[in-house]
């Protein structure tokens, strides 16, 4: 469907020319100044000067054109050359009537579908998640599934961190424990066990215990490294063991983003892309674009604007080792090979955002990528606790993911309970879906890039602008369609007729409103701009819900319209904390 900007800008287009003026002028937007009107065009401002006229002589010509256009109940110049705009009650709920019989609520689609690969996630394997990685996932889920919502092709990769030190720091402490194990038998020939050695829980503790033992002790380190080296380079028994890692952090990570209501269609990860290190290295080496810088191999991404030094693209440690960098190109490789994207998003800690200038400009100079593929990092910002440092645990640890969210699950239960008589079991439940709001609200009604605050107190609240006040107007309107039809059966023949009263108007426009919200939202990446509009569309129904007497209006028809009314609102609702990453209960 046109967006009501484009609408009301087309009509405007044929009052400027029938006045004689530019059509170029035309451009409508959403009012700054809802107290005077509801749509405003200032290219009488802007055409002063060609026409060397007033701005409000051209403004009176234009209005003058739009007299008897059924689209506004008002238009007029105002001083020193706006033209206000207030659209007729007929054109709102013609417009809303329209955008609910579409099932995506009239939102305009993608003219030319791209194909988007989004790299989110990116857990480290056998390393516990920490809340640093649920940025990542929130913020990625959300722009994959809008990016699907207007119509393109996204494949969402989490992006393992499989193949680093870590996987050696592993190794090397099993060996400590159980050195008589098949893996470390250098002349064992046989097939290895299909049984992991060790059980998630007991993989939480190896880590950590191997990675501070690590820093304390040189000779270990050493082992460790070595160990990493050995699997890289495809020592059999150390495979068979990286093997077991992977599948036991992988059944654990899937049950951990699943809960988090974030699906990701391949788990490929950074050991998958070694296989295209040495053919990438060869080409780099061979068409010139890789040199040698004391001793590391190098491509240098320098370019003249830069106003600050850009270190070269590293390729090769002195050593032979591939580095972040390295990955990162070779990922692409296979990335263009297999799946061959328009578009690929980083949704990356910002902190990493130079690395991503390397690689982006490293795989455009040497042609890993396509010219016209378009490489994005979206940077996020730090989860900082209240004292404004990032978040920490009460004790001053890192704080694990699943602790966070239960924290917040707790906090969701115990107001639950206080406000309601619902079984213990309900509780828990409802407690589940609205603490998964309250975080992924709390994240994404910040802009990405910026850092923020995490306040539980501030997040779990039904009040003001969070998960659970959206949630709650939800499940208001859902709780009134459900008691209308209890009582009369139907909610088939809802018809909107044209609104009576401001605040209903009000919800319209606001209603309205969502096509424009996500072109707006698809274009820039930017997930808050939906929260943001569906904190104005939930405080503009609940002032709606204030005052009129909905189920008890006496007319028949305009009960009705006011139903339809709710129910494309709740459609509008849900369909944004979709887009989000969350969903609303029958009832909290
Ligand atoms: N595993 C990395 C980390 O924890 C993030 C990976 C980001 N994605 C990428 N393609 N480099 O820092």
């Amino acid at each position: 469907m046109e967006k009501i900007s484009e609408k009301i800008t087309s009509c405007l287009e044929e009052a400027f020319e029938k006045a004689g003026y530019d059509k170029a002028l035309a451009k409508v937007t959403v009012s700054n100044r809802p107290d005077l009107c509801e749509y405003q065009c200032n290219g009488a401002m802007a055409g002063a000067k060609k026409y060397k006229k007033a701005p409000f002589m051209i403004a009176d010509d234009v209005v003058e054109q739009l007299k008897y256009q059924p689209m506004f109940e008002k238009a007029e110049s105002v001083k020193p050359g706006f033209i206000n705009l207030t659209l007729s009650p007929s054109f709102v709920s013609e417009y809303v009537a329209q955008m609910a019989e579409d099932e995506k609520l009239g939102a305009q689609m993608e003219a030319e579908p791209k194909k988007i690969m989004i790299d989110y996630g990116g857990p480290n394997v056998a390393k516990p998640l920490h809340v640093g990685h649920l940025r990542s996932a929130i913020i990625g889920e959300s722009i994959k599934r809008i990016q699907r919502f207007v119509g393109n092709d996204v494949t969402g990769d989490i992006h393992l961190g499989d193949w680093g030190y870590q996987m050696g720091l592993i190794i090397t402490e099993l060996k400590k424990r159980q050195p008589d194990l098949v893996y470390f038998d250098e002349n064992y020939k046989g097939e290895y066990p299909t049984e992991a050695p060790f059980t998630i829980g007991e993989l939480e503790e190896i880590y950590p215990t191997a990675s501070a033992y690590a820093k304390e002790h040189e000779e270990y380190r050493e082992e460790a490294l070595h160990a990493t080296y050995l699997l890289q380079n495809g020592y059999p028994g150390y495979r068979a063991i990286w093997k077991h890692i992977m599948a036991v952090s992988v059944a654990d990570l899937k049950k951990n983003y699943a809960k988090l209501h974030v699906e990701f269609d391949l788990w490929k990860g950074e050991a998958d892309a070694q296989a295209y290190i040495p053919g990438m290295v060869e080409r780099l080496k061979e068409e010139g674009y890789a040199h040698l810088d004391d001793g590391a191999l190098v491509v240098d991404v320098k370019e003249e604007t830069d106003t600050k030094e850009i270190p070269p693209c590293m390729i090769l440690k002195s050593d032979g080792a591939a580095l972040y960098d390295t990955t990162d190109l070779a990922t692409l490789v296979e990335r263009e090979e297999k799946y061959d994207p328009d578009e690929v998003i980083y949704v990356v800690d910002k902190r990493q955002e130079l690395h991503f200038v390397q690689v982006f400009r490293c795989a455009k100079k040497t042609g890993i990528v396509k010219p016209e593929v378009d490489l994005k990092f979206l940077g996020f910002g730090t989860m900082n606790g209240k004292d404004g440092k990032p978040f920490k645990t009460r004790e001053g640890g890192v704080m694990r993911l699943e602790n966070l969210i239960r924290e917040i699950e707790e906090e969701m239960y115990k107001k639950i309970q206080e406000n309601r008589t619902v079984s213990e079991e309900e509780a828990k439940k409802i407690a589940e879906t609205v603490g998964l709001a309250a975080i992924k609200y709390g994240d994404l009604s910040n802009q990405a890039s910026k850092d923020y605050v995490f306040d539980v107190d501030r997040f779990t609240s039904f009040e003001g602008n969070t998960g659970p006040y959206i949630l709650y107007t939800i499940v208001r309107i859902k709780s009134i369609l459900a008691k209308y039809k209890e009582t009369n059966g139907d909610l088939t023949d809802l018809k909107l007729l044209d609104p009576i009263s401001k605040i209903e108007k009000d919800l319209m426009l606001e209603v309205g409103k969502f096509n424009e919200m996500i072109q707006n939202v698809s274009q820039e990446n930017a997930p808050h701009k939906i929260c943001a509009y569906i904190y104005d569309l939930a405080n503009t129904f609940n002032r709606f819900y204030h005052e009129t007497k909905i189920l008890s209006e006496e007319e028949e028809a305009r009960k009705k319209s006011y139903l339809a009314l709710l129910d494309v609102t709740r459609r509008v609702l849900e369909c944004c904390i979709d887009l989000l990453g969350f969903e609303a209960p029958e009832r909290m």
